[in-house]
């Protein structure tokens, strides 16, 4: 319940901080940002405000539905004011894990085309070297047919160990929302500097995206068990 009040606290304040009227809005993808759309169903019904929603996935995309706000797209609103989305986790230099969901892709096409990015996360999220406490790895999106040769570069250039991603064991592989494969890549060395490696990796053939976010969030919330947020 602790956990549940902590993703509320910070998603709830991250709206009123953020949306202060009109506004063309992207929407992250997870369970804390449920919490942010619900914040902004409220406000739009009863200030009356007109907000685009701009989807960051196919789930993003059922709960702005859900709400009844208005759906957008980037082919129509390609510069969206903020979008609020949630981490798998944030280091000290605000360098982001997100994918632990597998809509990394579109949360990075659409964070790029934002003013402002913020993070809305429960303190579990909150740490100060990556690896420190999320344990699952970076997710690496990738074309279907490379995630082989892939894996291999990776762990060659890098180290640790790479799992392709299956939803239940023995199960066939998770398919993300644009048809590709997803590595979880567990890394074992913590000071590498993200930003050459993401860049590195996404030269790969067949890498779609990484889901390292360098230098995209300009402020993330986190909610305490208590019921407090801590902003950095
Ligand atoms: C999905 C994501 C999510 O934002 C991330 O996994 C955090 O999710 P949650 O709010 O459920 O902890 O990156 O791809």
């Amino acid at each position: 319940m602790s956990l549940e009040k902590a993703k509320q606290v910070a998603a709830y304040r991250a709206v009123d901080e953020f949306v202060k009227g009109h506004c063309v809005f992207g929407v992250g993808s997870g369970s804390t940002v449920v919490y942010a759309v619900q914040r902004l169903a409220e406000r739009v019904e009863t200030e009356n405000l007109k907000v685009i929603c701009i989807p960051t996935s196919f789930q993003a995309k059922q709960l702005i539905i859900k709400y009844n706000l208005t759906l957008g797209e980037l082919e129509t609103h390609p510069n969206i004011d903020v979008t609020i989305d949630g981490a798998d986790e944030v280091d000290s230099n605000m360098t982001l894990i997100k994918g632990g969901g597998g809509c990394l892709l579109q949360e990075k096409i659409v964070a790029s085309c934002s003013k402002k990015m913020i993070v809305i996360a429960d303190y579990t999220k909150d740490s100060k070297k990556l690896g420190d406490r999320y344990k699952k790895g970076i997710p690496i999106e990738v074309i279907p047919m490379a995630y082989v040769p892939i894996k291999n570069k990776v762990v060659a250039m890098f180290g640790g160990e790479i799992k392709l991603r299956s939803a239940i064991a023995k199960a066939g592989p998770v398919v993300t929302d644009n048809g590709n494969f997803i590595l979880d890549w567990m890394f074992t060395n913590q000071d590498l500097d993200w930003e050459k490696t993401s860049n590195i990796i996404k030269l790969m053939p067949g890498v779609v995206e990484i889901g390292l976010f360098v230098k995209m969030c300009e402020k993330a919330y986190f909610g305490q068990a208590e019921g407090t947020v801590i902003e950095r």
